[in-house]
């Protein structure tokens, strides 16, 4: 985590969620996702009993209060499609699906308090969640990202494309902008993986970091993994 650290402005710490954070998180979470259900404190203790170092906590020490989170979990993509919904890959929010045998790092979930976005806080939590899977000696990072300027265009733009010029640096989205400038690649246009995100007209993009020193055998690149329909 100090190699994450050193991505935070001073007056920041990355650490390990605790119990105490609970509520707090939940209402950053209501805040920016309003049309989702925040995290219940039960959840989160069953993310922190199932893997707790992959549940990332930015703290704003000036003020004592959680600033971002990174929660992850392991899984075997295998056993999923690529295109399936953030319910069927975190088990509806539990996390009970978390394989600690599994080569890839989920990130199920990445958010910064709108009061504390544009610091490097995103960068930082994606940086802990790098480290961790080099150190695991991991094959990658997987996620969704929402594409919350799509929704403005869907009518005229197929995701695919939009896709590619967010990637060109042609179009900027505030989520999947971030997740490019961190590292993460986009790969695929994925529907229904948050449902109610109208913003981003019920699309996200599948995005992957692959650990340059222990990369998937070719059998089981994410290109592999198929989908639903
Ligand atoms: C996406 C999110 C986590 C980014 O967090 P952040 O702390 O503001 O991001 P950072 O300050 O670390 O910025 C990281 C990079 O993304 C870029 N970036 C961040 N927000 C951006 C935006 N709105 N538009 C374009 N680029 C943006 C930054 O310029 C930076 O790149 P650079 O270092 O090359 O300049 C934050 O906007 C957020 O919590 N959004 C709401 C929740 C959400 O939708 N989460 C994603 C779920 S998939």
């Amino acid at each position: 985590m100090e190699h994450a650290q050193r991505h935070l402005p001073d007056g920041y710490v990355i650490r390990a969620m605790r119990d105490g954070d609970h509520a707090e998180i939940s209402a950053i979470c209501a805040d920016v996702y309003p049309t989702e259900r925040p995290y219940t404190e039960g959840e989160l203790r069953a993310h922190h009993a199932l893997f707790p170092e992959g549940q990332f906590v930015v703290e704003h020490v000036p003020s004592a209060a959680v600033a971002g989170a990174h929660f992850t979990l392991l899984v075997n993509m295998m056993h999923f499609h690529v295109d399936d919904s953030w319910d069927a890959l975190t088990a509806g929010g539990t996390f009970s699906d978390h394989d600690p045998k599994g080569h890839t790092l989920y990130g199920a979930d990445l958010f910064v308090h709108p009061g504390h976005q544009h610091h490097g806080l995103g960068r930082a939590l994606t940086e802990a969640t790098r480290g961790l899977v080099q150190a695991k000696r991991l094959w990658r990072m997987v996620g969704g990202s929402r594409m919350p300027g799509y929704g403005r265009v869907s009518t005229a733009i197929a995701p695919d494309d939009y896709i590619g010029r967010v990637k060109r640096a042609e179009v900027t989205d505030p989520v999947l902008t971030a997740h490019l400038h961190d590292g993460w690649d986009a790969i695929t246009a994925i529907r229904g993986y948050l449902p109610h995100d109208e913003e981003s007209a019920g699309w996200a993009a599948v995005i992957q970091w692959v650990n340059p020193e222990c990369p998937p055998p070719a059998e089981f690149d994410l290109s592999r993994v198929p989908r639903k329909a």
